[in-house]
């Protein structure tokens, strides 16, 4: 419902005074002195009773509630807006409308003698999903609305700074908003994640924007979510294999694989330049798309001299077919994945590099699947003496890789703008939670279904544009780096 009141905050330009969590309203008929969440506060005007009705202060109710507060001096009419509740009053009628359905109030909103506008605080407080309770010795009328969790978002792991990029990233988005929600690490076991989803489903979240550890084992949290009634959102990873995923939030992967080929195309002269190939790892469907993007660009170029595949017999008895099938590249993928694990990562380049000949070495070119396995591998090949320059890929944009394009350690990395796809889940989130539907530009197979998704786009960033994509635009500090050109 905060996730709501955001939103509207975002749209209307407004800033709700309610922060995520509970909150306990109480006033004493006739007077001044109330308290939110036990901190004494002063009203402009005492509450009061009519007609056995009591009658509050139509904008402190509101905005201890944390509703969007609206009063129309022409049509007289007061309004609250939160989460799906639109709540339309008119001074001295007991007619209310109820997202546009009349409801008879049994005592009317009116304006005092002394200017303020008073509303019946049961059907404020109730139509908003509170709960009030009347104690008639104190006099004391006591609001309370319970703490809800309206986003739950479950990460991979702590350990690549990917993803605390993307934690940093939702932080800094929620608290702007004030947004209910609450982020848990799966450190890369799928049965912590598992742990994670169910704990987020026991606090009653009502979207779940979850970052599969592996692809297939999430299937069963997500079907899960779907039986307690919560929207999957499946982030930057495709969960597989079930239709319980409602929508994907992703770059296009894609283009990150071909982009990444490119640059080794483009930094390439002459014949039989060496080619050393990595993958992700097989758990995780991206790997698949990144290999799949990459093999696009590289084949032709592999098929006509340029390249010579050195590390994978799996690759080289492939290399005449232009489009592989997902088994293919499984195969592939088999044999030159890192598991997105930096130290396997090294030991395989460093296997590699131990059975290639120093003629299958020199200037060699490198495809790193993302930047942490980049950083391993290109340490690996540089202590090699055999290997006299290297060009190698990378993704994410990490700041340790950021550090390696400027010493030259790291030839290239895929900017994937982790800002945008927070924003697209968070949206994604809103939508659900107010009756939309997310945007949709294309859909993604998972193996049971085709997952609706809008993919963003990705940067290739070297180090000729590394200060005007990372630090002109604002997206790192250039205080992170040394030796910045
Ligand atoms: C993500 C990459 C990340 C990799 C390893 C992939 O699914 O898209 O950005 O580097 O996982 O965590």
């Amino acid at each position: 419902m905060l996730l709501v009141v955001a939103l509207l905050a975002a749209v209307l330009g407004f800033t709700p005074v309610r922060a995520a969590g509970g909150v306990v309203v109480q006033m004493t008929i006739g007077s001044t002195k109330a308290t939110i969440n036990f901190k004494a506060v002063v009203l402009d005007q005492p509450p009061i009773i009519e007609n056995g009705r009591t009658l509050v202060p139509f904008r402190f109710i509101g905005e201890a509630l944390g509703a969007k507060i609206g009063w129309d001096p022409v049509k007289k009419t007061v309004s609250y807006v939160l989460g799906d509740k639109n709540i339309v009053l008119t001074i001295g009628s007991i007619t209310a409308m109820v997202n546009g359905v009349e409801t008879t109030l049994d005592v009317a909103p009116k304006i005092l003698p002394t200017g303020r506008t008073v509303v019946p605080v049961r059907f404020i407080s109730e139509t908003i999903g509170a709960k009030v309770d009347w104690n008639s010795s104190t006099r004391i009328v006591t609001i309370t609305m319970a703490a809800t969790l309206d986003v739950g978002i479950v990460l991979p792991t702590k350990d690549e700074p990917r993803w605390i990029q993307d934690e940093t990233r939702f932080n800094d988005a929620l608290k702007t908003a004030g947004y209910s929600a609450e982020i848990l690490f799966s450190q890369g076991s799928s049965a912590k994640e598992k742990e994670n989803v169910e704990a987020l489903i026991t606090k009653g979240v009502k979207v779940l924007i979850l970052c599969p550890q592996d692809a297939t084992a999430a299937a069963a949290s997500a079907d899960e979510a779907r039986a307690a009634g919560i929207k999957v959102i499946s982030y930057d990873r495709l969960i597989r294999d079930t239709k319980a995923v409602d929508y994907y939030v992703t770059f296009d992967s894609i283009a990150v694989g071909k982009a990444q080929a490119q640059y080794l195309v483009d930094k390439a002269t002459g014949t039989k330049n060496p080619l050393y190939l990595y993958a992700g790892a097989a758990t995780d469907n991206n790997a698949f798309l990144f290999f799949e993007g990459a093999w696009d660009v590289l084949q032709p170029k592999i098929a006509d001299g340029t390249f010579v595949i050195k590390n994978s017999s799996q690759a080289v008895a492939l290399q005449g077919k232009a489009t592989l099938t997902r088994d293919e590249m499984g195969k592939i993928i088999g044999q030159v994945t890192t598991n997105w694990d930096f130290t396997i990562a090294k030991n395989l380049a460093e296997a590699n590099l131990t059975i290639a000949k120093a003629a299958d070495k020199g200037n060699v070119f490198i495809l790193a699947p993302n930047d942490g396995t980049a950083r391993s591998i290109a340490d690996a090949f540089g202590d090699d003496k055999d290997v006299k320059s290297y060009v190698i890929t990378g993704q994410d944009a990490e700041i340790p890789s950021v550090q390696y394009i400027i010493d030259g350690k790291q030839s290239m990395t895929v900017l994937k703008d982790v800002r945008t796809l927070v924003r697209d889940a968070i949206a994604a989130a809103v939508d659900y939670l107010t009756g939309k539907t997310p945007e949709q530009t294309t859909t993604y197979n998972n193996g049971k279904i085709g997952v609706p998704a809008k993919p963003s786009v990705v940067v290739t960033v070297d180090k000729s544009n590394v200060k005007a994509a990372l630090i002109d635009s604002g997206y790192y500090k250039a205080s992170e780096f040394t030796g910045l050109p």
